[in-house]
């Protein structure tokens, strides 16, 4: 068995960030990182790194558990994974996306679900998809004492009433729906905005409009902030890259060479090698030399 070490506990106090810091920055003009995590070790990862936000995001459904869109995707799935999130974070504000069909039924529904990721999922604030019809579940959900991160534009849950995940925004009418989407979440009590595929001057049009920091992805750099999905980031997707996701890393590479690499040693009898073994005390060792003594050779 093999342990993971758990964090010991902090000798200088980590400041956890919030809803509030997230404001602060954008009034500071200073740029807001985000990124994805699923499980304990990415975010520790990510959260060490200095990281400003992790959302547990439902690409959780693609990227971890293989299906084919974040449709799928329960609630108690989330709260999984949200919760092992939790565990690896001390500093990073903590988001956790309420997954399709969460929030639709009606609004009791829904703030029920949403606060099982608060209390039981460690979650900072949830995040729900959708313009001026969320508003109303928005205002609830903050009346309730549930932060909430809005999205507009790509917003994957609608995969199949948008037709596809398609770039949006880009008729007059579309764009100054979309900023009246924003307007209407922030007047509701979003904290923050996650801006999805979207051109760069509807993003920087509705950042410039906003108190509340937005967060871009596929949105352009105008945005107050920037997420990215972390199997995005390391070539984990197994799938073409988006034009906006950055590669910073192949991981696909790294573990690839490293699992041929083992399974070469295990086929050659590389490994384990001696020194990788337990072994018998010394006492024993010498009397199994007499007792067999064939046994030194094997
Ligand atoms: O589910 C997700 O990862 C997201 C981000 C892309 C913003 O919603």
């Amino acid at each position: 068995m093999s342990v993971t070490q758990l964090r010991p506990a902090a000798t200088n106090p980590v400041v956890r960030l919030t809803a509030i810091s997230s404001a602060d920055k954008k009034r500071a003009g200073i740029p807001i990182s985000a990124v994805t995590a699923y499980d304990y070790p990415t975010a520790r990862l990510v959260d060490e790194a200095g990281i400003d936000l992790v959302l547990v995001g439902d690409s959780l459904g693609m990227v971890v558990l293989g299906y084919d869109n974040t449709l799928p995707v329960t609630v108690d799935e989330m709260l999984h994974h949200t919760r092992a999130v939790a565990r690896g974070l001390r500093r990073a504000f903590l988001a956790a996306d309420m997954p399709y069909g969460s929030y639709h039924m009606s609004e009791d529904d829904a703030v029920r679900n949403a606060l099982r990721f608060i209390k039981e999922g460690g979650a900072q604030a949830v995040k729900i998809e959708g313009g001026q019809p969320r508003a109303s579940l928005v205002r609830r959900l903050t009346e309730s004492e549930i932060p909430v991160v809005g999205h507009i534009g790509l917003t994957p849950q609608s995969v199949h009433s948008m037709g596809g995940y398609k770039v949006q925004g880009r008729t007059w009418e579309a764009y100054d729906r979309l900023c009246r989407d924003a307007e209407a979440l922030e007047s509701a009590g979003a904290v923050a905005l996650v801006l999805e595929g979207i051109p760069r001057e509807l993003a920087a049009r509705i950042t410039h409009q906003l108190r509340i920091p937005t967060i871009g992805i596929g949105a352009g750099p105008d945005c107050d902030g920037q997420i990215l999905v972390f199997h995005d980031l390391f070539n984990l997707t197994f799938a073409p890259h988006p034009r906006f996701a950055r590669q910073y890393g192949d991981a696909a590479a790294f573990f690839g060479s490293a699992l041929s690499k083992y399974r070469d040693d295990v086929a050659q009898r590389r490994f384990p090698s001696d020194a990788e073994s337990y072994h018998l005390p010394r006492e024993m060792r010498t009397e199994l030399d007499v007792l067999e003594p064939a046994a030194s050779d094997r």
